[in-house]
């Protein structure tokens, strides 16, 4: 099964309005000529209409790092679905491990913005991944599978819909850390993912990507994707400066071509 890989930057809480606007510029021309990959940039909500702009006829699509479930509502500080997809966001993060342990969202919560993302036309770019902790109690897999079936079981949408879900293996203790986590252990978690995929959506669970996600570099990144479980990177601080972020791709769209 040939899954298309993914390259997505999280610029987190990072960026000037016009160091994005730069960046948006620029990152095209250095990459003019990479195809066969997906590549995506979660941006802050601020600066999405005008990279949407930007980026508009380049390979490169717009994410979100967050969304509200509802559609619109008396809800302060929120941003909907609805108004993602009007400025030409494609992809949203959800469930991302900064907004579950700094900003309090559970599983509950992760559930209903997938199914609302899903449901609003948006691709949902679902984190899962254990701290330290629950990985020195031997947690890890039990917990990547009680995040992923609180998040997706009985989800009601149609396959071809479903497919389109990019589940980010991240381990919390690998992200913004210089540290990543071995080869061997992303294979392991990405395969273990795959399984729990295949147990809630059966054969569907080939189509789904799922990526690495925690301290990845121009030099680490391939070391993940060239694995064939691991369809992709979502990346923090390497995807900050345009020339880190052009190598990534780069190294990715080299890998895949050899
Ligand atoms: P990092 O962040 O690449 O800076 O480790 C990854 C993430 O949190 O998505």
């Amino acid at each position: 099964m040939m899954r298309q890989p993914v390259v997505i930057a999280n610029w987190k809480m990072n960026m000037s309005f016009t160091g994005a606007c730069d960046f948006g510029k620029r990152l095209p021309e250095m990459l003019g000529e990479v195809s066969g990959l997906d590549l995506v940039i979660c941006a802050p909500f601020v600066v999405l209409a005008e990279l949407s702009l930007l980026l508009e006829g380049t390979p490169f699509f717009l994410g979100a790092q967050n969304m509200h479930w509802q559609k619109e509502g008396a809800l302060t500080g929120e941003i909907s679905p609805l108004m993602l997809r009007e400025v030409g966001v494609k992809y949203v993060i959800i469930g991302h491990s900064e907004r579950r342990t700094l900003f309090g969202e559970d599983d509950a919560t992760v559930r209903k913005k997938i199914a609302s993302a899903f449901a609003y036309g948006l691709t949902p770019i679902f984190c899962i991944g254990e701290n330290w902790e629950q990985r020195s109690a031997q947690k890890t897999k039990q917990l990547l599978k009680e995040q992923l079936c609180s998040a997706l079981q009985g989800l009601k949408q149609e396959e071809n819909i479903l497919q389109k879900l990019i589940i980010a293996y991240e381990p919390i203790w690998a992200i913004g850390t210089g540290n990543p986590a071995g080869a061997e252990d992303a294979l392991d978690a990405a395969f273990f993912i795959r399984s729990v995929l295949a147990e809630i959506w059966g054969d569907l669970a080939q189509k789904i990507r799922v990526i690495y996600g925690g301290s990845v570099t121009p030099d680490n990144i391939t070391e993940f994707t060239n694995l064939q479980e691991i369809d992709g990177a979502l990346v923090g601080g390497s995807s900050l400066k345009v020339a880190d972020f052009a190598a990534l791709v780069q190294a990715v769209w080299h890998e895949r071509r050899s």
